[in-house]
């Protein structure tokens, strides 16, 4: 059982995963880009990366009888928008990491500027593609799906956390505020996925949607809790990221707040509320659950 469960999983990823790299090619191969800016996008975001935003994308569209094609071009977006996330967080005027997804930073295998326009690139790229038109999804449900990407990854979500996460250097934040600087910086992006997912449906209730973000809601802290632990216990290898970053910068973590004992713990409860929130939804919702469990298991 515990076998079948793993392999349909990893099936599933798979397919994403060779999905996204094939589709994310076709739309970095615009002759209208300057050959480094093109290239060094494709570093970023080609042949790395677990892409989880992505699947969350797939498996909320399967839960509630998405359209394909507004699941693929949303799952395209959120990707490039991690992809440019993470070139800028490693950026020397940010956390100044030189390894990324197992190879030399963006900054570090070009330059800075090339790092800070690769960022650029890949956001309005981002963008572009979820307006693409999607002939079976009514307008309605494609402006709704640019708004949720928008505003998380925007200076309400995704951008306002880091800035939390530099304001919160040094500082013995309390666990309200680091809740709220995880759930800007990480779990809006990974909230959106998983609205993204609903959103490409013609047919999809109001109550599949708050279902659905109330399962991407806790999914979306856990997993920063879960990087935030990564950070402290794994070795650089496996993480393909410099392990120690946080506690080298002070960044405030939730190992740094609760310890790493209370944060495993927070983490499980978290996915717990997640797979909770499932029961409310009436489609297949097999992939979210099997998604929140790898989530929490994962090594890297
Ligand atoms: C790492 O995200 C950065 C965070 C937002 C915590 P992932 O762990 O999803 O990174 P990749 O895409 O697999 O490299
Ligand atoms: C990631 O936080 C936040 C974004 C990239 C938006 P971290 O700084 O903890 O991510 P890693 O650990 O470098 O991947
Ligand atoms: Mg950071
Ligand atoms: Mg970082
Ligand atoms: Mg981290």
């Amino acid at each position: 059982m515990v076998q079948t469960r793993q392999s349909s999983l990893q099936d599933f990823l798979q397919k994403i995963q060779q999905g996204t790299e094939r589709n994310l090619q076709a739309l970095l191969a615009d002759p209208a880009v300057p050959a480094r800016l093109q290239e060094a996008m494709a570093y970023a975001s080609l042949n790395g990366g677990k892409r989880i935003r992505p699947a969350l994308v797939h498996a909320a569209s399967h839960a509630v009888g998405g359209i394909e094609a507004a699941a693929e071009q949303a799952a395209c977006a959120v990707e490039l928008i991690h992809s440019y996330s993470l070139v800028h967080d490693d950026l020397p005027a940010m956390d100044d990491d030189d390894l990324r997804r197992g190879k030399p930073s963006v900054h570090k295998a070009y330059d800075e500027a090339t790092a800070i326009l690769v960022g650029d690139g890949l956001q309005s790229l981002a963008f572009a593609t979820l307006a693409r038109p999607i002939a079976a999804l009514e307008h309605s449900q494609q402006l709704a799906m640019l708004q949720s990407l928008s505003q998380a990854a925007g200076p309400a979500g995704m951008v306002g956390g880091q800035m939390l996460d530099f304001e919160g250097v040094g500082k013995a934040l309390d666990q309200a505020s680091l809740q709220s600087l995880h759930e800007m910086k990480t779990g809006a992006l990974i909230r959106s996925a998983v609205q993204l997912g609903g959103l490409g449906s013609n047919q999809v209730s109001q109550a599949e949607l708050d279902a659905l973000d109330r399962y991407g809601k806790n999914i979306g802290l856990a997993f920063q809790v879960q990087d935030d632990i990564l950070d402290e216990t794994a070795d650089t290898a496996t993480l393909g990221k410099p392990q120690g970053s946080d506690s080298r910068l002070n960044k405030p973590t939730y190992v740094s707040l609760l310890g790493l004992e209370q944060a495993r713990t927070l983490c499980a409860r978290l996915t717990e509320e997640a797979l909770a929130s499932l029961d409310a939804l009436p489609g297949d919702s097999r992939y979210l659950r099997e998604l929140a469990d790898y989530l929490l298991g994962r090594g890297h």
